[in-house]
């Protein structure tokens, strides 16, 4: 089951999503950190925040709508508590990012140059610009890429940087050029859906900021369509694939499609030890089909003509 990321090498490449495990804290009543491949912070800012008015979650059929946007403690608390916790809890840490500016995502990636233990850098694209009327960084391909140069050019070079893309775009393949070219070294993908629900007994957005991400089950599909896309036009870049993965079986789906690793996001929220429970059912997955390792099963759904085998069989 093991996974590398960048130099590092994990122990099973499930890692807990953005967001959705807080600062890896939350989860240590439920389950072992150090057991999970990684964990990713929730998206760190250079000031604490207090995220967007309630109500900022609500349920659909197959997934959840969250605005919470980005609540968070700030970069100095980050580093004074939640790092050393993680560290000293023996998980993995891999710092999610966002700013509202490419200075600040710059600003974000020199401090973490200075802490030690950080495995890698997840640069949240999905936030939006101040500079640009609010547009996220991640809709424009050239935006995405000056965000990327901003961490690479201030981030210490051992550390891996993987941009994190949205779904809501015409040509993830573009966004996800323009980040490899800025020097990302790996992708995350994706992302939240942009999504809407109205109560019909109050005759009013669900969400008090309206619109919200949708995440989990339902957006699954959307989430193996880009992961192959930009696996299939970059093959040899990591790639966290991460979208309602609930079964070690919709993780092994996302590992076919060209993710290397697997992102945990909602299920977490009703299944706190959802990432073990991933991990042990992979496990399983994995012996059914009699693969011996899960680098035998990554990419492998675009058989033997695509050009990720091609890349994959040059490699090996
Ligand atoms: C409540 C909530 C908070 C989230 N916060 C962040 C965040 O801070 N940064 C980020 O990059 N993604 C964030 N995400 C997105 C997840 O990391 C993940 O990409 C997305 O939910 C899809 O995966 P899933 O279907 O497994 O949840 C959040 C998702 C949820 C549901």
């Amino acid at each position: 089951m093991r996974a590398r990321l960048g130099q590092l090498e994990l122990p099973n490449p499930v890692l807990a999503a953005a967001g959705c495990a807080g600062a890896g804290r939350e989860l240590a009543q439920f389950i072992d950190v150090a057991r999970v491949g990684a964990v990713i912070s929730k998206s760190i800012m250079t000031e604490p925040r207090t995220g967007n008015p309630a109500p900022r979650l609500a349920e659909t059929p197959s997934g959840l709508l969250n605005s919470v946007g980005l609540q968070g403690p700030g970069i100095d608390a980050f580093l004074q508590r939640d790092l050393p916790w993680l560290l000293s809890h023996g998980a993995r840490a891999v710092v999610s990012i966002a700013g509202q500016t490419v200075r600040e995502y710059g600003t974000l990636a020199a401090r973490l140059s200075d802490a030690a233990g950080v495995s890698a850098v997840e640069i949240n694209l999905s936030c939006p610009n101040a500079e640009e009327a609010g547009r996220l960084f991640a809709l424009d391909p050239a935006t995405a890429g000056s965000v990327v140069a901003a961490v690479r050019a201030s981030l210490r070079h051992d550390i891996p940087v993987f941009a994190k893309l949205s779904p809501d775009v015409t040509d993830i393949v573009a966004v996800a050029e323009a980040c490899v070219g800025a020097g990302a070294d790996g992708l995350s993908l994706i992302n939240v859906v942009l999504g809407m629900a109205i109560d019909p007994g109050t005759m009013r957005p669900a969400l008090a900021g309206a619109y919200g991400g949708l995440s989990g089950p339902a957006i699954r599909p959307v989430a193996v369509r880009c992961v192959w896309q930009v696996a299939e036009a970059f093959p040899g870049v990591p790639i966290i694939g991460t979208g309602g993965v609930r079964t070690g079986r919709d993780a092994l789906e996302l590992l076919l499609a060209g993710a290397s690793l697997i992102g945990v996001g909602t299920a977490i929220v009703h299944d706190p030890s959802a990432c073990s429970r991933v991990v042990r059912e992979l496990e399983e997955e994995l012996a059914a089909i009699g693969a011996d390792q899960v680098a035998d099963v990554i990419g492998q759904a675009h058989g033997a003509h695509g050009r990720l085998a091609r890349g994959l069989a040059r490699r090996a």
